[in-house]
């Protein structure tokens, strides 16, 4: 699903050049889970973006089910991140305005799809990420966060993506929520077969994946199997 060689991104402001990612190479089969941590500033963000197809590496190859993305231009891009990738952020990303299913629903808009198709695909990704459908029609500052990080879920499955990524996704979380969010992504992992990549800098949270792999200073410094992977304890529904 994801291969990358040697990656390096490279940012310049002024005169000041920082090595973000240095000779990154890494590859993720078809339906894995994986973590990625290291400490703040090690570049787990900026491999995310490039393996989110959300920026460009500054030299070397990434390639997304066999297609080498790393020349794309932006509107390409786009089109890889609508049909392949959803996206689940610390922050949640949800839009203020607008009710939880119109949330969900909003990235089939690009899609094209009529409103009564979306809101019915928007439905399904709902109950996917287990959100009680008498809030459907709440607004987003009337959910907890953990709610709310479910909506963001159910919007990164609505396009019925292979790959999700999940950047810090339980770190405006307490514990027991943080749990939950966890669960819900095992769960897509096991009975969906969906591709994980969750990059947190919690040891506890990286050990629900299969794999854990370090970032240090750009560079990954390890890639390990776990053996006794951790499975989140589940709680009483929110
Ligand atoms: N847009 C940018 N412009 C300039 N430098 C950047 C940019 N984005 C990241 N960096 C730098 O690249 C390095 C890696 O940043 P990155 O955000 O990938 O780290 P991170 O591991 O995600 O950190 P955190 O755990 O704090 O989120 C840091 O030195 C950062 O300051
Ligand atoms: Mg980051």
């Amino acid at each position: 699903m994801i291969e990358c060689v040697n990656i390096e991104k490279v940012y310049r402001i002024g005169e000041v050049e920082t090595y973000a990612l240095r000779s990154a190479t890494l590859s993720v089969a078809d339906g894995e889970f994986i973590s990625i941590t290291g400490p703040s500033g090690s570049g787990k963000s900026t491999l995310m973006n490039i393996i989110g197809c959300l920026d460009t590496p500054t030299n070397g190859e990434y390639r997304l089910s066999g297609e080498d993305v790393s020349g794309f231009d932006p509107d390409e891009l786009a089109l890889i991140r609508n049909s392949k990738i959803g996206f689940v952020f610390q922050s949640f990303h949800l839009l203020r305005r607008a009710s939880v299913l119109r949330n969900v629903a909003l990235p089939l808009v690009y899609a094209g799809l009529a409103r009564s198709q979306r809101n019915e695909r928007a439905a399904q990704a709902l109950r996917a990420s287990s959100f009680p459908e008498k809030f459907w029609n709440h607004m987003p500052n009337q959910l907890s966060g953990g709610m709310m990080q479910r909506v963001a879920i159910a919007r990164a499955l609505v396009n019925n993506p292979l790959l999700i990524l999940a950047d810090e996704p339980t770190g405006n979380l307490d514990t027991k929520t943080g749990d939950m969010i966890l669960d819900t992504l095992q769960r897509l992992h096991r009975d969906e077969h969906r591709t994980i990549v969750l990059i947190t800098h919690e040891a506890y949270v990286a050990e629900h994946a299969q794999r854990i792999i370090q970032v240090r200073d750009g560079s990954i410094v390890d890639d390990t199997v776990i053996k006794k992977r951790r499975v989140a304890t589940i709680h009483e529904p929110v």
